[in-house]
């Protein structure tokens, strides 16, 4: 069974280096967390991140607790930690859901822009939403 940790954190990036240290974030992140076969999404949403990760427990854990020791954010609280039926981002290493970016989520990016085609089905799933919407409340509290 899959186990599923959400945390939030402030972002410490000043603003001019913020785009090259995400693409930095994004691309370590990809590579390390396919290896650890860790799937998960990753929320910027002004001053705060949004982190899922999923995989195995103890995998989980270890990753959550080298992130933790960035400098890059502070202020880190688990939103939630617990076992799951299904991984919901299992095609995305870490999948970038970004308010005002560029979502690589393609269908939610669709949605976003008011819907996606007839033919693409399903934005995203009923279990992705319920996740993705925890991850855009837990940054809107601030
Ligand atoms: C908000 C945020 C999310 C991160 N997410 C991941 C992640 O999912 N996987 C990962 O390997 N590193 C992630 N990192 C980067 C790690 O903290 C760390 O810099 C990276 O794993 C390289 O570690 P190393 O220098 O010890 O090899 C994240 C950093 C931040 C600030």
């Amino acid at each position: 069974m899959p186990f599923r940790l959400i945390y939030r954190s402030h972002n410490r990036i000043p603003a001019d280096q913020l785009k090259s240290e995400l693409g930095a974030i994004f691309s370590v992140a990809r590579s390390q967390n396919k290896k650890a076969d860790i799937t998960g999404a990753l929320l910027i949403d002004g001053d705060w991140f949004v982190q899922t990760l999923e995989g195995e427990e103890s995998a989980v854990r270890a990753l959550y607790d080298h992130i933790e020791k960035d400098k890059r954010h502070e202020r880190l609280s688990v939103i939630d930690a617990q076992d799951v039926e299904d991984r919901v981002f299992s095609r995305w290493s870490t999948a970038r859901v970004s308010e005002d970016g560029q979502p690589d989520i393609p269908l939610l990016m669709n949605r976003d822009k008011g819907g996606a085609s007839p033919a693409a089905g399903r934005p995203t799933t009923p279990e992705q939403d319920a996740v993705l919407d925890r991850m855009r409340e837990a940054a809107k509290v601030g």
